[in-house]
């Protein structure tokens, strides 16, 4: 009986699990990133969750063959270092190299979404297709895709970055200093900017109630009926439509599964996208792709970490 540990790097947390080959989870370990304390405290905390992790499993170290870890990237998996990452303050910041020095297990290192697309597709909602898109938007906005049955990583690692598509030549900045990127249109961080600034200009509506408004807020008071607050998700997800659209488009695949905070949206969300999808597709394309919510939710990090430290290992 072998083991794998997978490990979630997230903005707001760290989260390790052990797990066996057949993704059973024996124990988890989280603690809070505080990506401001800069990468040396980081990387400490990630040995924290590990050796954490590894003590409540109570397997031997010697039956853990590897370890999984998801990052926001851009990446350069060949050192094992995060690039840069538009939402965190890292820079060059080496993962791999440490981890293995310390703990001596294989480790691998991949895109977050690309990990939560592998975990979608072995234990999630795209069990069983063999052509499928992973999106997550939350944060951030990222992408994996599995094509013909396995992750396609690109030339760098770095494939479907899509949250950095431009959409509008002259919209809005995004945090990786580029204008108009899908993420500064359609994240949970681009609805709430997007509400915050409607507010400011006085503009009538349930939002004002809220010191900080969040995605989440947005949702709910245009579900009780706000107006100001429908207009907003309509032209974000209008422009999640178009995110989709273009990556049916380009990979024509069966299926586009949507995570992340936003897709807990539910029916608002998975209406609008399907109508920008029809008009944009051609329709035996759109007619053929399934576009459905993730299966995994919150703990699509570390499954899909889990996922990737199963695969590397096989
Ligand atoms: C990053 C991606 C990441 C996504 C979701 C984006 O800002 O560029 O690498 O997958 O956020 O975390
Ligand atoms: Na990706
Ligand atoms: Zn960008």
């Amino acid at each position: 009986d072998k083991y794998v540990i997978g490990i979630d790097l997230g903005g707001t947390k760290i989260s390790g699990a052990v797990a066996n080959f057949k993704g059973d989870v024996v124990s988890q370990y989280t603690l809070p990133t505080k990506a401001e304390e800069g990468e040396k405290a980081v990387l400490e905390r990630i040995i924290t969750v590990v050796e954490e992790v590894i003590k409540e499993s109570n397997v031997d170290k010697e039956k853990i063959v590897s370890i999984g870890i998801g990052s926001p990237g851009p990446l350069d998996a060949k050192e094992g270092k995060i690039i840069t990452t538009p939402n965190l303050p890292f820079k060059n910041f080496n993962i791999v190299k440490p981890l293995v020095d310390k703990f001596h297990i294989p480790t691998y290192l991949d895109n977050d979404a690309n990990v939560a697309a592998i975990g979608e597709y072995v234990f999630g909602a795209g069990k069983g297709t063999n052509n499928m898109v992973f999106i997550t938007v939350s944060t951030g906005i990222g992408g994996g895709a599995i094509l013909n049955g396995k992750i396609y990583r690109g030339n760098t690692c770095n494939a479907l970055e899509i949250g950095h598509m431009t959409l509008e030549k002259k919209g809005p900045r995004c945090n990786c200093g580029n204008y108009g990127c899908a993420e500064a249109l359609a994240s949970g961080t681009a609805i709430a900017k997007a509400a915050r600034k409607q507010v400011e200009k006085g503009l009538s509506t349930s939002l004002s109630s809220y010191e900080k408004i969040t995605a989440y807020e947005v949702f709910k008071e245009a579900e009780k009926g706000d107006k100001l607050a429908k207009n907003i998700l309509n032209e974000a997800l209008n422009y999640l439509g178009i995110c989709v659209a273009n990556i049916i488009t380009s990979f024509d695949p069966e299926m586009v599964i949507i995570g992340g905070g936003v897709s807990k949206g539910g029916d608002i969300v998975f209406e609008k996208v399907n109508e920008v999808v029809k008009t944009r597709c051609f329709k035996a394309m759109w007619e053929s792709t399934k576009i459905v919510p993730a299966a995994l939710g919150t703990d699509a990090g570390v499954k899909g970490a889990v996922a990737l430290a199963i695969m590397e290992s096989k």
